[in-house]
């Protein structure tokens, strides 16, 4: 299987890792370094990634573009009253875009930017590997929302990868602390970076980590603290020099390079010099720039920014519903965790040394590889209790399962989707919400259950109902449930959802039960969507005897009456074709009398289906969505297709009568069954045999299936299930 690199896509610096021998490893770039900066330098000629351009951003900061992180998926609106916190121009675009203006006053996307910083990764994993790259798992903060993500996926798309996941970093920093070693234990990922600061409490247990909370704060970073100290050097140039260097923006990427090097280095010693020769000049000749900074006065300058690592600490693992003394290890993830005052004030909250086992650099990107090599099925399987374990949906009449929220969505993520009423006159909905992968609706598990009332009452169809399903970043669910017309809404919260799930052998089997049941299920589906359809027609009809009285032709309405008979018959057997042929002969009089119908039913019969994805809920299924329309066309084309396959059979058999030496021909064993003939009576409808296949669909009844086959009087050519799941 081709192998799934892990990215740390970060605000100042990427990282690229894989996993080789079930480890996994950093990749180096070209210059030797693990880290490459998420630097960009768009020149007229070229494009230039990661150190080279973090160094001629000193000389051409207006071709220059770092920190993109901070613009990925954000409206123009949104940022309109902050872009001097930028340190790139930023421009309204089409549709509210927000993207960045270079130097030459080329406008540029924020997903472009990412894409080139993804694409010099992809090439360092290649050149490394020296095998082709296509597929990565993609590291994003946990409280990135959806717009944010989907950019970070465009990006990747640009770059010609295809993001297999896009992973929580805290969660791919315990990944990399703890996947592969037993344990059970209360974590706490403390990742402080360049841009955003984030801390999570994770449950770990053998290879099932959980995500209690997350909490953070997206801007506070590593560039909070060289801000800081670019003003302390601005304010003392203009002391010194009466010429104030934030005009110019050669001499700013200058002081921001010295800020950022002297903060790394007082790190590790307490004293460094910085040194700005020529940085301002005027007409008596250039100004030089030397100071000595201390480490304490380096905290002292900073210390109000860094007290606001703490309040984040305090609600997550408030959230986590714990207190600091249940945490067993701390976890320190990011650049900015090397400065030895922040390492302090973790021990100092958290009263332990926090855990040097990963490093602060790589951990991100390590547990990204992780991921891609579980994904790639070259690691063990895990379970990452930040993403959906199972689909979340809702129960649509008709007992089929809607999910809204598919299986293994990173959280937070939101889905909202139109339904609709299917009886006339339906004033409440049942939401009954539900977790699992079965179509089944009966097999899956319930969360919750509420009901919407107050729907004014109006023919099957016409109401519009909006189902919101939310999960934000700490794994709440939320499903809240509007009448369009009506206003009404109600909704319910369900808190730890997912814990439903943490077993992982019961999220595995509920995968494991949807694959094998896949088929059985799709027959459901597809019967019950069907079924429904079937009765449109019923419902048709009969307004059009009600509506039309005497004025029918006596004639007509027999007919009617005796194809209904015929058509509950095809539909209590499950009888596909018998149904087929019914409603070809209800359509007809429906045609016919399709003056007597509401608009609204007319619709219904013939399935011209409203634009909006409006989709019944509970009593009786009415879905209406593009994808069902045309999943009924299918289903209708196949039943013509039987029909006429059937009609050719007849005439070919009864070419056979004519011409006895036709040897050979004659319907195969695989062929339609025999269409309801008109003149069939009853008792010989009865008699016939009807497919079994519906009775499959129970578990008892799923090995008789697996193990005999196909029973006989089963048709595929009626149902035309999807193949079945690979490797089942
Ligand atoms: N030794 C050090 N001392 C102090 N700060 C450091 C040190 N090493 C790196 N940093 C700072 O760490 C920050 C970069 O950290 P990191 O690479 O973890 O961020 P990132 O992953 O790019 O950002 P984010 O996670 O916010 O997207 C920079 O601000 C850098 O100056
Ligand atoms: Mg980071």
């Amino acid at each position: 299987m081709a192998r799934t690199i892990g990215i740390d896509l970060g605000t100042t610096n990427s990282v690229v890792a894989f996993v080789e021998n079930g480890r996994p490893e950093t990749i180096p770039n070209p210059e030797g370094s693990k880290l490459t900066p998420s630097v960009v330098i768009y020149t007229a000629t070229e494009t230039v990634v990661g150190e080279l351009a973090k160094r001629q951003l000193v000389t051409n900061p207006g071709d220059g573009v770092r920190s993109i992180k901070r613009l990925m998926g954000k409206r123009f609106s949104e940022v309109s009253g902050i872009v001097e916190d930028f340190p790139y121009k930023v421009v309204e675009g089409d549709d509210d875009r927000a993207e960045v203006e270079l130097g030459r006053g080329a406008v540029i996307a924020p997903e472009a930017v990412s894409a080139d910083v993804l694409a010099r990764l992809r090439q360092t994993a290649e050149d490394y590997l020296g095998e082709e790259i296509t597929q990565a798992v993609i590291t994003v903060p946990a409280y990135f929302n959806d717009a944010q993500r989907t950019a970070t996926k465009i990006a990747a798309e640009m770059a010609g990868l295809e993001a297999l996941r896009l992973l929580n970093e805290p969660t791919a920093a315990a990944l990399a602390y703890g996947a592969g070693r037993s344990n059970d234990e209360i974590i706490a990922v403390f990742d402080f970076g360049g841009g955003t600061f984030d801390v999570s409490i994770l449950q770990l247990r053998d290879d099932i980590f959980e995500v209690l909370s997350t909490c953070g704060d997206t801007h506070l970073g590593g560039d909070d603290l060289d801000l800081r100290l670019m003003t302390e050097i601005c304010d003392e140039i203009l002391q010194q020099t009466g010429i104030d260097p934030t005009q110019d923006s050669q001499a700013m990427a200058r002081i921001h390079e010295a800020a950022e090097k002297a903060k790394r280095e007082i790190s590790s010693v307490t004293s460094t010099e910085i040194s700005l020769p020529f940085i301002v000049a005027d007409s008596k000749g250039p100004k030089h720039y030397t100071r000595t900074l201390k480490r304490e006065d380096f905290v002292t300058m900073v210390q109000p920014i860094l007290d606001r690592l703490i309040e984040p600490c305090e609600q997550a693992i408030k959230d986590a519903g714990l207190t600091v003394d249940k945490i067993q290890n701390v976890l320190l993830v990011g650049g900015s965790t090397r400065i030895p005052r922040v390492a302090e004030m973790v021990k100092d909250y958290f009263k332990r040394e926090p855990n040097r086992s990963v490093n602060p650099d790589e951990a991100v990107a390590l547990g990204a590889a992780i991921q891609g090599g579980v994904m790639s099925g070259s690691l063990a399987e895990v379970l990452l209790l930040d993403v959906t374990p199972l689909s979340l949906g809702i129960e649509l009449a008709g007992g089929v399962f809607k999910p809204l929220i598919s299986r293994n969505s990173s959280i937070p993520c939101e889905a909202s989707r139109k339904f609709t009423t299917v009886v006339d006159n339906q004033t409440v909905v049942l939401v009954n919400v539900l977790q699992g992968e079965r179509k089944i609706a009966a097999e899956n598990r319930q969360i919750a259950q509420f009901r919407l009332t107050g729907i004014p009452a109006m023919p099957r169809e016409l109401p519009e109902i909006m189902v919101r399903f939310q999960i934000d970043a700490n794994g709440i669910l939320e499903v809240a449930a509007m009448d369009l017309t009506s206003g009404q809404q109600t909704g319910i919260v369900v808190e730890g959802y997912g814990q439903l799930a943490a077993d992982k052998r019961e999220a595995q089997k509920a995968v494991v039960e949807a694959e094998k049941a896949a088929i059985a299920d799709e027959m459901f589906a597809r019967f019950a969507e069907r079924r429904t359809r079937a009765e449109r027609f019923q419902n048709s009809i009969q307004r059009i005897i009600e509506a039309g009285g005497s004025s029918i032709i006596e004639e007509d309405l027999k007919a009617m009456k005796e194809t209904m008979f015929r058509h509950d018959l095809a539909i209590n057997d499950r009888d596909e074709l018998g149904m087929a042929t019914a409603e070809e002969r209800l359509q007809e009089l429906i045609d016919k009398y399709s003056s007597y119908l509401a608009v609204n039913d007319a619709l219904g019969a013939q399935f011209d289906f409203k634009p909006a994805a409006n989709e019944g809920i509970a009593t009786h299924p009415s879905m209406t969505d593009d994808d069902f329309a045309a999943e009924m066309k299918r289903l209708e084309d196949e039943a013509h297709a039987a029909v006429a396959a059937n009609q050719a059979a007849k005439s070919e058999k009864a070419a056979e009568t004519q011409q006895p030496t036709a040897a050979g021909a004659g319907p195969g064993g695989g062929a339609a069954p025999p269409p309801l003939e008109e003149e069939e009576d009853e008792d010989e409808m009865k008699k016939r045999k009807r497919p079994k296949a519906m009775k499959l669909i129970r578990d008892d009844e799923k090995p008789k299936f697996m193990e005999e086959g196909i029973d006989s009087g089963f048709d595929p050519a009626n149902f035309a299930p999807p193949p079945p799941p690979p490797g089942s």
